[in-house]
């Protein structure tokens, strides 16, 4: 018998495609010029099983959505005491650029911010490795819980340099206060290229069921990171991964989850599904308008809610 799940799906973006409200980031000139009315969900179980409907294949940047994989790759690579002597876990109660640290400590509050995701992009890999060995080292480990190679979007990746001031402060500041000890313009234009790495709504909706899986990218079989490591990865989604709406999200939809500035969020319930969903239209908080709509429509009829 065939699924109903892929007509469920077409049900669920048919529903919410009027919705026109909220409007594409245009902070970075290229990410302006999006299609404002792609809409897309995927849904991967934990045994790689996929369900897709809309533009679930169209490419797009995962922009902030690559801050948990990287946090994940560095507590693998340095190990969790480490990453916490350098980013905290809680959540910042503030725009997810702004240029703050802890009190005392200087320690940036939390990894889903950018001040704590530039640091947690020099703690990827081992100690010392030269940038492009390091870089390398995010491709492949973002690649792999996408379960395929991820390419960077080169001309997303020039428009944001071009508008990168606000990161270039961040980092300035973060090697003021020495929790990095790289030269800040280089940190960012790493970063920047980690955040142009294109992706489909498909390959969210994997790389949130590795994250399901305890780690195991279910189509590959690859153990990309530890148990451990991903406990800690979605505790911290949960409080941070939604910017100021963490508290709507874990009220309504009630999955750790993480979203980004091209209009992609990704949720993952663990031991049962990964969630991809794109569209462009951001709200106040940065978060995907029919995106999160999505999602919640998704959590009451599955009953995702962790709670
Ligand atoms: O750091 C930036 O400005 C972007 N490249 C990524 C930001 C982002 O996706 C924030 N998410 N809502």
């Amino acid at each position: 018998m065939r699924s109903p799940i892929p007509e469920y799906l077409d049900e669920v973006l048919r529903n919410c495609a009027d919705d026109r409200a909220g409007a594409v980031a245009d902070y970075v000139p290229e990410l302006a010029a999006a299609d404002p009315e792609q809409l897309a969900v995927a849904v991967s179980a934990v045994d790689g099983t996929v369900y897709e409907a809309g533009d679930s294949r169209s490419a797009f940047t995962i922009q902030s959505i690559s801050k948990p994989f990287v946090y994940a790759l560095a507590l693998a690579d340095r190990g969790c005491e480490a990453v916490l002597a350098r980013i905290g876990v809680e959540p910042s109660g503030e725009a997810f650029n702004e240029l703050s640290l802890e009190e005392g400590s200087a320690r940036p509050r939390n990894p889903m911010i950018n001040v704590g995701a530039l640091t947690a992009h020099t703690l990827a890999g081992p100690p010392g490795a030269p940038r492009e060995e390091r870089f390398e080292r995010i491709v492949a480990g973002i690649s792999a819980f996408a379960g395929r190679r991820l390419e960077v979007d080169e001309a997303v990746c020039r428009s944001e340099w071009g508008t990168a001031h606000r990161n270039l402060a961040i980092a300035h500041m973060l090697r003021g206060y020495e929790v990095i000890e790289e030269d800040a313009p280089r940190v960012v234009a790493d970063y920047i290229r980690q955040c142009s790495l294109l992706v489909t709504t498909r390959d969210l909706a994997l790389m949130a069921a590795t994250l399901a899986n305890g780690g195991v990218q279910p189509v590959t079989g690859e153990q990309v990171v530890s148990r451990e490591v991903v406990r800690q990865v979605l505790s911290v989604m949960t409080t941070c991964g939604m910017y100021d709406a963490a508290g709507d999200w874990v009220t309504t939809v009630g999955i750790p989850a993480k979203s980004g500035v091209s209009g992609g969020i990704l949720g993952a319930l663990p031991g049962q599904v990964g969630i991809g969903v794109l569209s462009p239209r951001l709200d106040r908080h940065g978060n995907s308008v029919r995106g999160v709509r999505v999602c919640e429509r998704l959590s009451a009829d599955m009953g995702l809610h962790l709670m």
